[in-house]
């Protein structure tokens, strides 16, 4: 069975609704599934797992959270098929600084398929935009292994 990683911070709980939606897709597509809170507990290995989803919102004039920046460095090594989502609010500085966690993650870890960029919650109007991302995650991945 294909597994998955997702590893997420999130402060409000935004970037969390967004993990759980896409650990829902990812489920009812027969995929294994864990879900992990960065910051909470026990470090999983991304070796153990086919694919890392990591999850960030963005603090502080663009910046990526201690937490974050902790977790990538603890994990230690890039790891290969790294898909990245985060959430954000165009409030603290237009689009140049909208996500841009999520942005440096995807080219920290030279992922080549577009980070999700989300506009706080995920629930309503935007929740079609995770459900489309993470279609395309699937496809991208499963393109990859053929
Ligand atoms: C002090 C502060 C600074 C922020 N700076 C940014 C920023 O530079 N860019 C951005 O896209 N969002 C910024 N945000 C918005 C958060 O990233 C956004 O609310 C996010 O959805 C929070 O995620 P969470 O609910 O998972 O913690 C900032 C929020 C706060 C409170």
């Amino acid at each position: 069975m294909v597994s998955f990683l997702i590893a997420y911070a999130s402060w409000s709980g935004n970037t969390e609704e967004v993990a759980d939606i896409i650990e829902e897709i990812l489920k009812e597509k027969n995929i294994e599934v864990t879900s992990y809170r960065i910051g909470g507990g026990v470090i999983p290995s991304p070796r153990d797992y086919d694919v890392m989803m990591i999850g960030s919102f963005t603090w502080d004039k663009g910046a990526t959270p201690d937490e974050v920046k902790d977790f990538v460095a603890d994990v230690g090594y890039k790891p290969e098929n790294v898909y990245v989502f985060g959430t954000g609010d165009t409030q603290f500085g237009g689009d140049a600084l909208f996500c841009s966690a999520a942005v440096k993650l995807a080219k920290f870890y030279e992922s080549d398929y577009a980070p999700l960029r989300i506009e706080q919650s995920p629930r309503g109007t935007q929740e079609e935009q995770v459900v489309k991302w993470t279609e395309g995650v699937i496809q991208h991945w499963t393109n990859l292994q053929e």
